[in-house]
């Protein structure tokens, strides 16, 4: 049974991931610094597969920590999460960012060459693109200068694993994410963001829980038909399957090259008023919301073009919009 590491895997997108790897018979330890998750989710998670994980609390910018790891256990492969993603804080604290987000990665990348674990999978995102010049975004699209700290780390993250896949014995795979929502059918698991949520998905939830007061609509002005903005939004399980394919593809041998990159979307742009009227379909409640001003840095449109990763790395999102709605309603009802 191969033994896959998952660092942040009691984040969202981690522990939806880890249950996948569980109920695929992949081993699974997971290093999380709790600094964005809470423990009760390493709990939750053996409760849907009834296999609890390896944890360990580590924070992988403390290298000592990461070498006695590596030393201590025969990883086949690397599934690579930890790392902080708040667009507007990595402006904040910029230093933080690239600290956490990128010294982290060094580390991770120096144990994995020192202990020859040769597998890796970097959870990346589409705002490597920024605003694209074409809709749908392809993997070849230009990667124009990042809009945020948080942004670059995403980007420079993938040059760094590139360039190691060049000279070590490394064969990596960067997943760029649209924009992940949704939780686990058994709403055991789910997006827990810390404070006020910054995504659209959970401040719906929280608003049409009673947390919130209203929503606001960040721009009501851009050039798209309800002149809201758009968006590609893939259910986390969807994603949480891509992994699974892509790694199987650096286990079976499958890549066609050391260093490989996928666009992890529907193929389908929702503006945030569809997502919103899609929302009171599924649950049944009417949103409190305003229009209010564009957020700084936000795009007009980005949705992917899926043919790379339906015709070379053999996945399709599968689950609607609504699914992912109602999903994320449920876990919702939970807190
Ligand atoms: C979606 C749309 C907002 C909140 C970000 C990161 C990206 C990735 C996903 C990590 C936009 C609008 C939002 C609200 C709103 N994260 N909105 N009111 O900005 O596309 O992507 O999260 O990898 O890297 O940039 O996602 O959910 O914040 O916003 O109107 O209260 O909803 O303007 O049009 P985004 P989002």
């Amino acid at each position: 049974m191969k033994k896959v590491l998952v660092t942040g895997g009691l984040g969202y997108i981690g522990s939806h991931t880890v249950v996948a790897l569980q109920e695929e018979g992949f081993e699974v330890a997971i290093i999380d610094d709790l600094s964005n998750a809470k423990i009760e989710v390493l709990e939750n998670i053996r409760s849907i597969t009834h296999k609890a994980p390896a944890y360990h609390q580590i924070d992988l910018k403390d290298k000592a920590a990461v070498q006695q790891f590596f030393a201590t256990q025969a990883i086949d492969g690397v599934i690579h999460f930890a790392a902080s993603k708040a667009v507007g804080e990595s402006v904040q604290k910029p230093l933080a960012y690239y600290e956490n987000n990128l010294g982290g990665l060094v580390n991770l990348l120096q144990e994995m060459d020192r202990h020859k674990t040769t597998h890796l999978i970097f959870s990346s995102s589409c705002t490597v693109y920024g605003q694209a010049d074409a809709l749908p975004i392809t993997e070849s699209a230009p990667i124009k200068p990042a809009e945020s700290p948080y942004g670059n780390t995403k980007q420079v993250g993938e040059e760094i694993i590139k360039d190691q896949t060049a000279v070590a014995d490394l064969k990596a795979i960067s997943l760029r994410y649209f924009n992940p929502i949704g939780a686990h059918e058994s709403a055991k698991i789910g997006e827990l963001p810390i404070g006020v949520p910054q995504n659209l998905v959970p401040f719906i939830t929280q608003t049409a829980a009673g947390i919130r007061k209203e929503l606001s609509v960040f721009g009501s002005d851009y050039n798209t038909p309800d002149g809201t903005a758009i968006r590609d939004y893939i259910h986390v399980i969807d994603l949480a399957r891509a992994h699974i394919v892509a790694l199987k593809r650096l286990f079976n041998k499958d890549q066609k090259a050391p260093y490989e990159v996928f666009n992890l979307g529907t193929g389908k742009g929702c503006s945030v008023l569809e997502v919103i009227q899609s929302f009171e379909k599924v649950s049944g409640k009417k949103l409190n919301y305003k229009m209010v001003a564009r957020r700084a840095g936000d795009i007009t449109a980005a949705y992917a073009d899926t043919t790379t990763a339906n015709k070379v790395l053999g996945w399709k999102a599968a689950l609607s919009l609504e699914t992912a709605l109602l999903s994320a309603w449920k876990w919702q009802q939970t807190l």
